[in-house]
């Protein structure tokens, strides 16, 4: 193998750019050429495509978004655009391809292996962590800690004014963000989608609470609860105990953005130069995570179907920790 490409696809997270930086300078290292995709699957359709350098990746570990853009191609569904991106890929010398993304990502690139035969391995680049087969996806830690800043400071304005917050949280599908943001905040309850929300539970838990005299309350709700959200939430309670004052605050897409921590950088570091090394081995249709502290390879089938279990341990933790 003598050339690969890289692209971001799917929501961006912090971390991306770590990862790209680390298969652009991985490839280097062992004198493999890297191609760019500029936004994802759409971009190899439209030939969105330049040769990348180590130099091109300087200045970027740091930087949140992913400079190679994203998109969540239509396009890329159809036959007629996959093929145009294979033609795209093979004009520009390509053997394999890395694929930062979550698990649409994912299901693109087992596709183009399938109907092409393109060698293709993932890294798992989002921020809902909702992957099996990795610890923790690139992009999590640092959204977490994006949002514990945020509930920190909604809980000094919700304590000056004896409030009830419900704040929502990124996780269409997955409660892993509102889960431990949420034991890092203190939060009175975590709704997430993978359990069923017990209104009334919540309802007893507020009444004790005000029995209590709290001087605050914070519920974290993840966008996919079965609740409803946050505003859903918020008005049934308002209905119940009209004397409560209650707002709602929606985190939204800031839970993207910034600068990724640590934590991050250091896997996405990690976690791309394993991409390449997995190519150069002859590795196709896996995606490389992290488990036990050691690089792993999981098949790209067993990432995207398998579902990562809640930790029960910690929901439950919420409760004790709360009353
Ligand atoms: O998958 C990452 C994610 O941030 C989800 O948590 C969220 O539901 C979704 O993307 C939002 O997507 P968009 O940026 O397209 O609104």
């Amino acid at each position: 193998m003598k050339k690969i490409a890289v692209l971001t696809s799917g929501g961006d997270a912090p971390g991306m750019n770590a990862c790209v930086r680390a298969v652009v300078r991985t490839a280097n290292h062992f004198n493999i050429g890297v191609i760019g995709v500029r936004r994802g699957y759409q971009g190899m359709i439209e030939n969105d495509l330049f040769p990348m350098t180590p130099s091109d990746v300087s200045n970027i570990i740091q930087r949140g978004g992913t400079v190679l853009k994203t998109a969540r191609s239509k396009d890329f569904m159809s036959v007629e655009g996959r093929e145009k991106a294979m033609q795209n890929l093979r004009n520009a010398g390509v053997e394999g391809l890395v694929v930062i993304g979550g698990d649409g990502s994912f299901k693109g690139a087992l596709t183009l292996h399938k109907e092409f035969g393109l060698p293709v391995v993932g890294t798992p680049g989002t921020i809902d962590n909702d992957l099996f087969g990795t610890e923790a996806t690139i992009g999590y830690d640092t959204a977490i800690n994006t949002v514990v800043q945020a509930v920190d400071k909604i809980r000094d304005t919700a304590n000056s004014h004896n409030r009830l917050f419900f704040v929502e949280v990124m996780g269409r599908d997955a409660g892993f963000i509102a889960l431990r943001s949420g034991i890092a905040c203190g939060a009175e309850a975590v709704l997430v989608p993978e359990t069923e929300t017990y209104t009334e539970a919540l309802m007893d838990k507020l009444q004790r609470g005000w029995n209590r005299e709290k001087s605050s309350a914070i519920i974290i709700v993840a966008e996919g609860d079965d609740s409803g959200g946050a505003e859903v939430l918020a008005k049934m309670v308002k209905e119940r105990f009209p004397h409560f004052d209650t707002r709602v605050s929606i985190l939204g897409h800031m839970q993207r953005g910034g600068s990724p921590s640590a934590y991050d950088r250091v896997l996405a570091s990690e976690l791309g130069a394993g991409a390449v090394k997995a190519l150069l081995e002859g590795k196709t249709n896996v995606m490389i995570g992290r488990m036990h502290g050691q690089v792993v390879e999981v098949p790209f089938e067993k990432a995207v179907k398998h579902h990562r279990d809640i930790n029960k341990n910690l929901l439950e933790l919420v409760y004790w920790l709360s009353e």
